[in-house]
């Protein structure tokens, strides 16, 4: 990787990403209420749903236990964050992606809680402490129970609210940071909670996700205008999930299919958003391939633990895509892999550096990586066996133990940043 020194600016963000609810325990919010609500009937049906996983045999016994689909403690983040912040350190990085938990912080309509207010203050504090650029995230797919209740961005009145609390909170405690995502991977959000019946609310109707949907670009407009206020220097946009669809073979048909797919998960929605935002937040993990009007993934490819076809390299398609069409500069804000042996991570970020390497040489102006995820974590609907972390968390003792092939990033981030 000799070349890659010349590739990434010098002032490149290096970094990994986490979302409160996945890794700071004792939350109550419509999450964790539906997490209680659902845990037994989640561990029955998962035989019905990831029996055909080539990590099956090694999560069976979890993934049939209720105890899996409750975050709970999840990795005691909320008290162990200096430790979590070493990590970041030993591994040479400079950045570093999070969530403040709306729930917490206004657990009740109209009250705002100091204490949490404090903690996130001092959070921020500990990374400004150790050089480390936050990139703050104000809403990743979790939502104060009061504010679901109101029925949560299904009205568009409640958008509101959110907005409220987005300009409060930074003004509060978030003047000096630099990067804001208002809204994480609102596509997936709406289409797994509305359409799918995977999260809560768990509804079934594209009408409500294409309501939902537009209702996020409002709130991401409104929410952009007030944070603005608050800081008119902030760089401001959403982290939008990509899958990358491409035809299997040269049929028009399947052609036409990878087209379709693509605009319809993607730039019809980053259009939208782009236009109140200042970069691209960019969530890349997995592409699927087109034979005809079917996702027909090739047979040879390896598959991550969640059955994901592992195809780094196609990042390097995105990026370009996105640049020549949106002409901004983008950040990846989530890339990675659920990996629990570690077979597969190390080669995973090479192909990625690779990728990224590509694509700048291409004229894309990237600003940042932010590898998903910093440790492992609860991973929604599936619970806890999928592991994303370059650190593995040991859930008994809450112990964080660097993987491998996190050691080896480290190593490479070291001669990238030539520190
Ligand atoms: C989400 C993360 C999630 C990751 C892996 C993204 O969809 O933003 O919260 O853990 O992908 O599934």
């Amino acid at each position: 990787m000799a070349e890659s020194t010349r590739a990434f600016p010098k002032h490149f963000l290096w970094g990994a990403a986490t979302a409160a609810h996945q890794v700071e325990g004792k939350m109550h919010n419509q999450w964790s209420v539906w997490e209680l609500e659902n845990a037994r009937s989640l561990a029955a049906q998962a035989e019905y749903h990831v029996s055909d996983y080539p990590s099956w045999e090694r999560i069976k016994k979890l993934a049939k236990t209720p105890a899996n689909y409750v975050s709970g403690r999840a990795t005691q983040h909320y008290d162990r964050y200096e430790e979590d912040f070493d990590l970041l350190e030993s591994m040479n990085m400079n950045a570093y992606r999070f969530s403040i938990e709306w729930s917490r912080v206004e657990p009740e309509e109209g009250v705002w809680n100091a204490e949490a207010v404090e903690h996130y203050r001092d959070y921020l504090e500990s990374l400004k402490s150790r050089g480390i650029e936050p990139v703050v995230t104000l809403f990743h797919f979790t939502l104060p129970v009061w504010f679901a209740q109101k029925g949560g961005f299904a009205k568009r009145r409640n958008v509101d609210y959110f907005v409220r609390f987005a300009e409060r909170i930074m003004s509060e405690i978030g003047r000096s940071v630099r990067y804001v995502i208002t809204i994480n991977e609102p596509e997936v959000y709406t289409f797994m909670s509305y359409s799918t019946q995977t999260w809560p609310p768990a509804e079934s109707s594209w009408l409500r996700s294409f309501t939902v949907l537009n209702n996020l670009v409002y709130a991401h407009k409104k929410a952009a205008k007030a944070l603005r206020r608050v800081n008119a220097r902030y760089k401001i946009s959403v982290a939008k999930n990509c899958v990358y669809f491409y035809p299997g073979d040269t049929s028009w048909i399947s052609r036409l299919s990878a087209n379709v797919a693509q605009y319809v998960q993607d730039d019809y929605w980053v259009k939208k958003f782009a236009r109140h935002s200042d970069f691209l937040g960019l969530n890349y993990y997995q592409s699927q391939r087109l034979l005809g009007t079917r996702i027909h993934n090739s047979e040879a490819a390896d598959y991550s633990d969640v059955n994901w076809m592992v195809a780094p390299g196609d990042l390097q398609y995105v990026l370009e895509h996105w640049s020549r069409r949106y002409r901004k500069p983008i950040m990846i804000t989530e890339n990675g892999i659920a990996d629990e042996q570690d077979t597969l991570r190390q080669n995973w970020i090479q192909q990625t550096i690779l990728a990224m390497q590509q694509a700048m040489k291409e004229g894309v102006e990237l600003i940042g990586y932010l590898h998903w995820s910093l440790t492992d974590n609860f991973e929604w609907g599936y619970g806890h066996w999928p592991r994303f972390g370059l650190a593995a968390i040991d859930y008994k003792t809450g112990e964080r133990t660097l993987r491998p092939s996190a050691q080896w990033f480290g190593r490479v981030i070291k001669k990238l940043r030539g520190i």
